[in-house]
């Protein structure tokens, strides 16, 4: 199906919008883009009241607000969804911009690709990586953790200025340098991986002009292409005891090993969720933290409320996306085969209807459920943690950033985009 060919009337799904609201997504086609900007809570209050699943035929995407309906899609096991267009973008591209992204060469990553491919891949990914609450504290995991949060807090913490932007300034880099290490990516490549990771937030998820896509295509092939060599370079001098080293032997219970292609292309993904959401998901703790009581926090346990409150209502992954394999009815609404679903995970964390034991779905469920969850409350916990350490008097000092309707956000990622701090 071309993605230019809306698979839906304009008004599908939307229906007349009850209250005509200037600012219903559902009646203005392209305003979905920004579901999650400002303060969201109304907006999506009234979508899933009334347009739980309506047709958006700017982007032709089929949104999707309830808990109920978006956990029924990624639970699914029959292989009425795939995951196969999850990181094609929601606006075709220009050719241009497809051309220089095509010329990459990037293969599909773990979470686009459906079973049966999918079942040996993430057995083959998962089977070296922390997915578990026990894994990541496992004492050499959880100590590269501290130390390496440790050492870029000390180095933040010593800026004679003592003032800076928290994202930049400590996030990107301390997330960086944690699952760097992890994984065997070599420090100096870091800061370039934290920019060319924004560029397929934009790529896929927003609607990039011209310039902004090209930029961002160059970008995700030269990340393709420097994944791509790191591991080239392991196929014949291992550095030891690292992800990439674990991948690139790791054979399965078939005698199958990893492509080097796929050893690439799991590395670029990660790459672009650690250096993408993660520093995010630090800035957002932070700043629950500050504005609820007292600094530097009192208990472990309070940080790790913290984390657990960003999951669970701020995730800085606001969105997800499914196709369809066939017709199906959802909210009493009828969805063609071949259609993109946009999955608003953040209105299914603010659904006062789903059951109260519901899972959270910040980190999707069912067979993609994300692999990083453990890894990932953890590394947020360290990084939080041995900020406080290291500034113990730290303070936000612009309240503007903490003001949601001055946040960028597309239809996927959301959340601050920077904080500014003094210690
Ligand atoms: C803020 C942090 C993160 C968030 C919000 C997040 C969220 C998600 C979500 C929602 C999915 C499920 C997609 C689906 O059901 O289709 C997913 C899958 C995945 N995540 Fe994460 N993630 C995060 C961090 C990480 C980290 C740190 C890693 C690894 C280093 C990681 C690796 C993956 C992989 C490989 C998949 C695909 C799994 C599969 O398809 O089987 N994520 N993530």
């Amino acid at each position: 199906m071309a993605l230019t060919q809306p698979t839906a009337r304009a008004d599908h799904g939307a229906g007349r919008c009850p209250q005509g609201g200037a600012h219903c997504p559902a009646t203005h086609p392209g305003a979905i883009l920004t579901h999650s900007a400002g303060t969201p809570d109304a907006r999506y209050t009234h979508l899933r009241e009334h347009h739980p699943v309506f047709h958006d035929p700017e982007f032709d995407l089929w949104v999707l607000s309830r808990h109920q309906d978006i956990d029924t899609v990624l639970r699914d096991a029959t292989g009425t969804y795939s995951t196969a267009l999850s990181y094609t973008p929601i606006r075709p591209l220009g050719t241009t911009a497809d051309a220089a992204l095509a010329a990459g060469g990037a293969v599909p990553v773990l979470s686009s690709t459906d079973p049966p491919e999918h079942t040996r891949f993430r057995q083959a990914m998962t089977a070296t990586f922390p997915t578990t609450d026990r894994a990541v504290r496992a004492p050499d995991t959880d100590r590269a953790m501290a130390e390496e949060t440790a050492a870029v807090a000390a180095t933040f913490a010593a800026d004679p200025g003592r003032t800076g932007d928290l994202l930049t300034g400590y996030a990107q880099p301390a997330v960086m340098a944690a699952f760097g290490r992890l994984a065997g990516v070599p420090r100096a490549g870091h800061r370039a991986v934290v920019a060319q990771a924004a560029a397929l937030t934009d790529l896929v998820w927003g609607r990039p002009d011209p310039d902004r896509q090209l930029q961002a295509a160059h970008a995700l092939a030269g990340l393709w292409t420097y994944c791509a060599d790191l591991v080239a370079r392991r196929q014949h001098l291992p550095c030891g005891g690292d992800l990439l080293d674990a991948w690139t032997a790791h054979t399965g219970a078939d005698g199958e090993r990893m492509s080097p292609a796929e050893v690439a292309s799991t590395l670029m993904e990660q790459l672009i969720v650690v250096g993408e959401l993660l520093p995010r998901a630090v800035v957002t703790t932070v700043a629950g933290l500050r504005a609820a009581g007292p600094w530097p926090p009192p208990q472990d346990g309070v940080v790790s409320e913290a984390v657990e409150t960003t999951f669970r209502y701020h995730s800085p992954l606001v969105g997800w996306l499914r196709s369809t394999t066939r017709e199906v009815e959802l909210a009493g609404t009828t969805v063609p085969a071949g259609a993109r679903l946009l999955l608003l995970l953040a209105s299914a964390h603010r659904d006062p209807d789903r059951a109260p034991n519901a899972p959270s779905l910040s980190f999707g469920a069912g067979i993609h459920y994300c692999p990083g969850a453990a890894y990932t409350r953890r590394l947020v916990h360290h990084a939080v943690t041995a900020l406080a350490t290291a500034c113990p008097a730290l303070t936000l000092t612009d309240p503007a950033d903490t003001d949601p309707t001055r946040w960028n956000s597309n239809t996927g990622v959301g959340g601050p985009t920077h904080l500014t701090v003094s210690w």
